[in-house]
């Protein structure tokens, strides 16, 4: 499995050739927009979290153009099947097993309206397992002990957690929150796209380090392998 930072919370996942692209915010993201082009992206999948839009800003245009294929809850997917974009609708705690492996769509505490101000569904975040490495995408939320029930059923290489704070989790929540997903290997998104969420990048690996944990904070376009 490897696992491509594109800013914020846009994440692109290989799994055995399966493209998978997690909240696609890249044209309106002052980070990403000149480093990453919207239109070399042909995901099979488009994962989106909730309906913020700085995590669904590029996907109508992306699926349209490569044929993906949104996953997201009923009424996001329902959202973009009304586009005429074909569309997995999914709710908290259930599991699809999709051709590329099993994705659970699980709780998040946050708000989810379409920038329009429709009503988006419940926030959530992903597990997804494929070759035979499993992540965790919280997607944005707060730390909530909701995350204590993810090691029940699933042990995790890599937990993707936001720690911008401020809409979000920041670091020391995050550090609480990779000890109830068990799992000290944590990337780090959703900081420093915004004034409201920029982070001190050396205290936060600190942090991180003194509680005996990785915390990675990836260039943009960088890749990890699992
Ligand atoms: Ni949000
Ligand atoms: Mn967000």
């Amino acid at each position: 499995m490897k696992i491509t930072f594109l800013g914020h919370n846009t994440i692109l996942i290989d799994v055995s050739g399966t493209q998978i692209l997690v909240d696609p915010f890249i044209s309106g993201n002052p980070l990403s927009k000149d480093k990453v082009d919207v239109n070399s992206l042909n995901p099979d999948y488009i994962l989106l979290t909730h309906a913020h839009q700085d995590h669904i800003l590029d996907a109508e245009q992306i699926a349209k153009r490569s044929d993906s294929k949104i996953v997201s809850n009923f009424e996001i997917a329902t959202h973009y099947q009304n586009l005429g974009i074909e569309s997995h609708p999914m709710n908290h705690g259930g599991n699809w097993n999709f051709d590329f492996g099993n994705v659970k769509y699980v709780n998040a505490i946050h708000t989810s309206s379409f920038p329009d101000g429709s009503y988006g569904g419940q926030p959530g975040g992903f597990v997804i397992e494929g070759e035979h490495k499993n992540i965790y995408i919280a997607g944005d939320t707060a730390l909530t002990m909701d995350m204590k029930l993810i090691p029940l059923s699933t042990k995790l290489d890599l937990a993707i957690l936001p720690i911008g704070d401020n809409f979000t989790m920041g670091i020391d929540d995050a550090i609480i929150a990779s000890n109830f997903v068990q799992c000290d290997k944590v990337l780090g998104v959703h900081y420093d796209t915004f004034g409201y969420i920029e982070i001190d990048h050396e205290e936060a690996k600190r942090k991180f380090y003194n509680a005996e944990k990785d915390l990675m904070l990836l260039e943009i376009g960088e890749s990890i392998e699992l």
